[in-house]
């Protein structure tokens, strides 16, 4: 079985303070794209889990196979082995590691038979990451999903809530510097007031970081993307597009500059 784990844009982060167990009170506005890693599941028969991408976000997708099997225990060991084509670039700010984790719950749900809902599997989810509840409900329904606590409490927009209609092509770049959402977060304060625009409160942290995002977020300008914004902590940014064509010019452009960048669309 093949599963496609696609990425997310964090179209608003706001932070609103940072809660007895260390982590931040959020509330952020999370919107499906088309870019997406494959991951190939196969079973196992020994009941054992592993993945082929060794360390970093394949941990992710071992760690959710894990609480999975024992949020449904059974008297036969369950196994799967993974295999992942990386298309998100990775500490980018898409959620690459926890769409992956989240994609992996959603295909073994399926794989071994369990019968859980989108609302349950999100659940799971939270154990594993932060953004992985809301991966989960994005990724099953295909629509922007309001994430709010740690990432623990998730609904679905409804369509007039929508910041963007589906279909809306957006271009992605990403400067080359990777950015820890750890060091992000801890350098980050709280908002004072609730603003209205669509903004990203990790951003001038994570500029103050790594001025390589704030040199990406004016290129992005410099070349007619409009909202240009960051994503999650970083380090990719990116900005809306008339229609596909100018997406796909742009995004050759900033390939051409030596930049990862890639044309995707709203799901
Ligand atoms: O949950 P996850 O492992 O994805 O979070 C990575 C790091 O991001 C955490 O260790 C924490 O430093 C920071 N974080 C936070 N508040 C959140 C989510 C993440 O401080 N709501």
């Amino acid at each position: 079985m093949t599963v496609s784990a696609c990425a997310k844009v964090n179209l608003t982060l706001e932070v609103y303070g940072i809660r007895p167990d260390g982590y931040h009170e959020l509330r952020s506005v999370v919107q499906p794209v088309s870019l997406a890693d494959e991951i190939m599941i196969e079973s196992a028969v020994s009941g054992s889990i592993m993945s082929d991408a060794g360390y970093g976000d394949a941990d992710l997708i071992v760690k959710a196979a894990r609480c999975l099997d024992s949020a449904f225990p059974s008297r036969e060991a369950r196994g799967a082995h993974f295999r992942v084509m990386k298309k998100i670039p990775v500490g980018g700010g898409l959620g690459g590691g926890s769409a992956d984790a989240a994609a992996v719950l959603r295909a073994l749900n399926v794989f071994w038979d369990l019968g859980a809902s989108p609302e349950a599997l999100a659940g799971i989810g939270e154990r594993v990451g932060s953004d992985v509840p809301a991966l989960v409900l994005a990724q099953h329904y295909r629509q922007p999903v309001l994430m709010e606590g740690r990432g623990e409490r998730v609904r679905l927009l409804s369509r007039e809530e929508w910041p963007y209609p589906s279909g809306t092509w957006f271009v992605l770049m990403n400067p080359g510097v990777h950015s820890s959402t750890a060091e992000v977060y801890r350098h980050c304060r709280a908002r004072m007031v609730s603003a209205t625009e669509a903004v990203n409160d990790l951003e001038p942290f994570a500029v103050a970081i790594h001025p390589e995002i704030g040199e990406a977020l004016a290129l992005l300008r410099e070349i007619g993307a409009g909202n240009v914004m960051m994503s999650g902590s970083g380090a990719t940014v990116f900005g809306c597009a008339p229609d596909e064509p100018s997406a796909g010019q742009m995004a050759e452009e900033l390939r051409k500059r030596g930049f990862f960048s890639r044309s995707v669309r709203t799901l």
